[in-house]
C-alpha cells in the first residue's frame, strides 16, 4: 500500500513512518517541520526505496493537491497536528489554524483526489486523534466509542472539531474514513517537552521535576510502537465510518508515573540518585482534566489488537533510549519555549 502520512516527522507520525517502512508500504512523508518536528526521527528510513518526503503544510491546499496528484496514495493517515495543550492555552490560533482549518483543507484535498480516480472502495481517510475529547472522568469509568464529546481544552477542542468534520466529510461526501481516538503516548523520539522526557532529562541534569497541582491526575499510558501498530491495523481492517479507542491499559498517576522514571533512572545513574528528591509540585495547569482512561474493548474485539508493553517495560526503555541518545535531544533543547512553564494562562 501506497500511505501519505502527515506529521511524520513528529513523535508518533514518525514511529508510524518507520513501522510501516519495516513492513514493506510506501510511504510519502508530508510534514511542515513546525518546532515540534525533527527529520533525524525518520533517519533510520530516510534511504529506503520505500520512503519519501515532502516539506508542506497542510493549510495550504494547493500544495496538499500537488502531493496528492503526484503521489497518488492508496490511503492518508492525517497525524500532522500542533500538540501541545500547554501551547494551546498560550496560543490557541495555531491549534485552530493547523488543527480545525488544516484538517478541512485536508478532508477537501482528499476528496477531490479519491473523486478524479472515481471513488475507489478500498480508498482510506485515517484520522489520528486523542482521548481528550471526551474530557475527564471521576474515580471510575472508562470512554467508550459513544462516550459524549466534551473537549477542555483549546487542543482537545481542534481534535474535537476535525474528528466532527472528518465524520462529516464521511456522512456527506462518502469519503471512505476511519477514525482513532488515543491515550497518552510515550517512548523514543518523544519531544522534551513532554512529561515523561522532561522528567527523564531534568532527573539527568539534576534539576527539579515539576508535577502539576498534587499529581493526582491519572492517564492511561500507551508505548508509542504498540500505537503505530494499531494504527496501521486500524488503517487496514477498521470498518469504514467507524472510530476505535486505542488505549495501554495502564492507569497510571502523574506522580506514580514520574517515581516509576526516577527509580529507573536510579539504577541506571545510581551516582545521583535518589532522585525523586528533584519532584517539586507546580501550579496546576488550568483546566487540567483530572483522570482519563481508556476501554479498548472495540479494537480488541473486532480488529484483534492489545498492547504488547507494560508501562514498566516501555518506561525502563525509553528511559535507556534517552541516556543512549544526546545527540537527537540536546539541539532540542534550545527550540523556543522548551524548558520554560507553558500555559499558565
Ligand atoms: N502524543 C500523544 O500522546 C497523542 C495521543 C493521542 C493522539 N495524538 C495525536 O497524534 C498526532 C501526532 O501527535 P504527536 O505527539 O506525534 O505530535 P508532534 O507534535 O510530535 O508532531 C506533530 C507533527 O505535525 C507537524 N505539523 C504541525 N503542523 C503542521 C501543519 N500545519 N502542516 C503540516 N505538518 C504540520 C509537525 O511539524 C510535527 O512533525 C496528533 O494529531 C495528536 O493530536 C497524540
Amino acid at each position: 500500500m501506497k500511505i501519505l502520512v502527515t506529521g511524520g516527522a513528529g513523535f508518533i507520525g514518525s514511529a508510524v513512518v518507520r513501522l510501516a517502512v519495516a513492513r514493506g508500504h510506501e510511504v510519502v512523508n508530508l510534514d511542515a517541520l513546525t518546532y515540534a518536528a525533527n527529520l533525524a526521527n525518520v533517519a533510520s528510513v530516510a534511504d529506503s526505496p520505500l520512503y519519501r518526503f515532502e516539506q508542506a503544510d497542510i493549510r495550504d491546499r494547493a500544495a496538499l493537491d500537488r502531493i496528492l496528484s503526484t503521489h497518488k496514495p492508496d490511503a492518508i493517515m492525517h497525524l500532522a497536528a500542533e500538540s501541545h495543550v500547554d501551547r494551546s492555552i498560550d496560543g490557541p490560533g495555531a491549534f485552530i489554524e493547523t488543527n480545525v482549518t488544516g484538517t478541512y483543507n485536508l478532508l477537501e484535498a482528499a476528496r477531490a483526489y479519491w473523486t478524479t480516480q472515481g471513488r475507489p472502495e478500498g480508498f482510506r481517510f485515517h484520522h489520528i486523534s486523542t482521548d481528550e475529547v471526551f474530557g475527564s472522568l471521576g474515580e471510575t469509568g472508562q470512554f467508550t466509542e459513544t462516550t459524549p464529546y466534551d473537549p477542555r481544552s483549546p487542543y482537545s477542542a481542534s481534535k474535537a472539531a476535525s474528528d466532527h468534520l472528518v465524520c462529516a466529510w464521511h456522512e456527506t461526501y462518502g469519503l471512505p474514513v476511519v477514525l482513532t481516538n488515543c491515550s497518552n503516548n510515550y517512548g523514543p523520539f518523544h519531544f522534551p517537552e513532554k512529561l515523561v522526557p522532561v522528567v527523564i532529562l531534568n532527573a539527568l541534569h539534576g534539576r527539579p521535576i515539576p508535577v502539576y497541582g498534587d499529581g493526582g491526575n491519572v492517564r492511561d499510558w500507551l508505548y508509542v510502537e504498540d500505537h503505530a501498530d494499531a494504527l496501521l491495523l486500524a488503517l487496514e481492517k477498521g470498518s469504514l465510518g467507524r472510530s476505535y479507542n486505542i488505549g495501554g491499559e495502564n492507569e497510571a498517576r502523574n506522580i506514580d508515573l514520574v517515581r516509576t522514571i526516577c527509580a529507573h533512572m536510579d539504577h541506571l545513574r545510581p551516582e545521583s540518585a535518589p532522585h525523586d528528591r528533584l519532584i517539586t509540585f507546580v501550579a496546576d495547569r488550568p483546566g487540567h482534566d483530572r483522570r482519563y482512561a481508556i476501554d479498548p474493548t472495540r479494537i480488541r474485539t473486532e480488529l484483534g489488537w492489545r498492547p504488547s508493553v507494560t508501562v514498566e517495560e516501555g518506561l525502563r526503555r525509553t528511559v535507556e533510549w534517552y541516556l543512549n541518545n544526546e545527540d537527537w535531544w540536546r539541539p532540542l533543547l534550545s527550540r523556543q519555549g522548551v524548558g520554560e512553564r507553558l500555559g499558565k494562562a
